[in-house]
């Protein structure tokens, strides 16, 4: 018998650890024969501590397993949820970058090649750099860091940049609100992120990479640590990648904890080990990024979704998805929801079947009121708009955007006056004081907000202005995007915004 519990840090802070620790105690008091493997989490939250069971038949799933039910669930006796593959949820995704997670040993490397790890890298091998950058062009793979900007075309132009040095820099600050993917994947297939930076690096001509990885994640820290050491020893890394006489080697750098250090060019800086202040663009990163070299910064997802296309194909992967957003997307459901977790999904789907139907609607029963999907610079949907579907360009067409596809669900209790002050409020902390229109529109955008709350109607008008000036002026996104939570939250929940309904009539 296997018995499967996830390591994935979401798992251990539900109980994953003690129920395995009082699983191994219970097998071996019964002398039963029985092996407890950790793995990654398969993404349905609500239900860990998941303890998956295989007598020979497929795995089973029971959860949320407390170590209470523990002789009940060897004895055979406990109810549980049937085939874990079979479980609605997981049985409506389409899992491309995260087919693994959830099934392998995350640290077992011939358990990844077993599930067809490495079967990319060594079709990338026998390709020159440009048949590399021109797989992933064809992919239509899209950065999936929140910009949405094809990764073929930021590839080809470090491919055409002539430098002594080149280098692939992975963005795992993941600091957006509601969002996991990259911590689960990093924690779940850390084997799959580095592959995934191989190849990379096999395509524009970088030997070397970094991953930059938040404070905040320390389980995701030690398993990529470990998986790196792993593959340097297997030769998957280093001088010599797969005996192909070809060079590359990575590490993993942890930042300290700001969320504009996820900003690519801040992330740089900090990376170089000064202030994570961002950069003025041009030169771009691919042109002149990390130590003025020409460098890829791609996030974790988008570089963990390159082995699936080197292993099926890049028409295979272009298959999937809605019209230019192409492909899987894995989209992150939390906040107030009944059934949070990892929804891997085609492009396409509309966002009230994800909330409604997938989700199960919110956690306390009552109805949603509001939708924040994009992370804190990503704007509020109302119901209204639920029948959009997920892709960049229906999400921009409705003034919203799909940041890295995290959606955080509120219900009709929560204050949207509230939720826009705190979109000021949080850009006035992270700013990183570089440009005017940030560093001072949102403490005057704070300031403005609590001129509303205390019925003054006059202040409409000043923070439509301003949020424009943001809009408009500032240098990076934090503080351009801002205006998105503040102006949705004004526009579609006027009754929060009392004043804003009277100016209006
Ligand atoms: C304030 C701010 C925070 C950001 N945080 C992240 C982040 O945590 N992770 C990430 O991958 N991209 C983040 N980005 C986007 C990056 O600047 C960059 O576009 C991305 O890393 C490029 O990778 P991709 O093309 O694979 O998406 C952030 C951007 C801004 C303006
Ligand atoms: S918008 Fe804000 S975070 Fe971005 S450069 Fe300007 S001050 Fe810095």
């Amino acid at each position: 018998m296997k018995i499967y519990v996830s390591m994935d840090s979401a798992a251990k802070a539900l109980g994953a650890d003690d129920l395995a620790d009082a699983l191994m105690a219970e097998i071996s008091t019964r002398g039963m024969d029985a092996q407890v493997i950790r793995t990654g989490s398969r993404g349905m939250i609500w239900l860990e501590p998941l303890v998956e069971i295989d007598r020979g038949q497929g795995r089973e799933a029971f959860g949320p397993v407390a170590p209470g039910d523990i002789a009940a669930l060897l004895d055979g006796d406990l109810p549980g949820h049937g085939p874990t593959e079979d479980i609605a949820f997981f049985a409506q995704q389409t899992r491309l970058t995260f087919a693994r997670c959830g099934v392998i040993d995350p640290l077992d490397l011939d358990d990844y090649t077993a599930h067809g790890g490495l079967t990319g890298l060594r079709r990338a091998l026998d390709m020159s750099g440009a048949q590399i950058v021109a797989e992933v062009t064809a992919s239509g793979l899209r950065g999936r860091g929140g910009a949405g900007f094809p990764t073929g075309i930021k590839w080809n132009t470090v491919l055409g940049a002539q430098a002594s040095q080149k280098y692939i820099v992975c963005n795992a600050d993941e600091g957006d609100s509601g969002t996991f993917a990259d911590r689960m994947i990093m924690e779940g297939d850390p084997f799959c992120l580095i592959e995934g930076m191989a190849i990379a690096g096999l395509g524009v001509g970088a030997t070397r990479g970094y991953v930059y990885l938040r404070s905040e994640y320390p389980d995701a820290i030690m398993v990529m640590q470990r998986a790196v050491a792993i593959a340097r020893a297997a030769g998957v890394l280093g001088a010599d990648v797969l005996d192909s006489g070809r060079a590359f080697d990575m590490e993993i750098r942890v930042g300290a904890g700001a969320y504009v250090c996820g900003e690519e060019t801040s992330l740089l800086n900090s990376l170089e080990g000064k202030r994570g202040v961002v950069r003025a663009k041009p030169p771009v990163p691919a042109l002149e990024g990390f130590f003025g070299k020409p460098t890829v910064v791609n996030n974790v997802i988008s570089l963990a979704t390159i082995p699936v296309i080197f292993e099926k194909g890049a028409d295979y992967y272009a298959g999937f998805g809605l019209g230019r957003s192409k492909g899987t997307i894995p989209i992150q459901i939390a906040g107030n929801v009944a059934h949070g977790g990892l929804f891997e999904t085609a492009f396409g789907m509309p966002l009230g079947t994800l909330i409604d139907d997938i989700a199960g609607g919110t956690a306390t029963g009552r109805p949603v009121k509001a939708v924040q999907i994009g992370g804190p610079l990503g704007a509020y949907f109302a119901r209204a708009k639920f029948d959009t579907p997920f892709g960049y360009e229906e999400f921009d067409g409705q003034g919203g955007l799909i940041g890295h596809a995290g959606i955080v669900v509120f219900d009709d209790s929560a204050d949207m006056l509230g939720m826009a002050r705190f979109a000021m409020e949080f850009c006035a902390i992270e700013s990183c004081g570089k440009c005017t229109p940030c560093r001072i529109g949102a403490v005057r955008g704070v300031e403005t907000l609590d001129r509303i709350a205390r019925g003054d109607g006059a202040a409409v008008a000043i923070l439509t202005d301003l949020s424009e000036t943001m809009k408009d002026g500032s240098l990076c996104a934090l503080g351009g995007f801002t205006p998105y939570p503040v102006m949705s939250a004004l526009t579609q929940f006027p009754d929060d915004f009392a004043v804003a309904k009277e100016a209006a009539e």
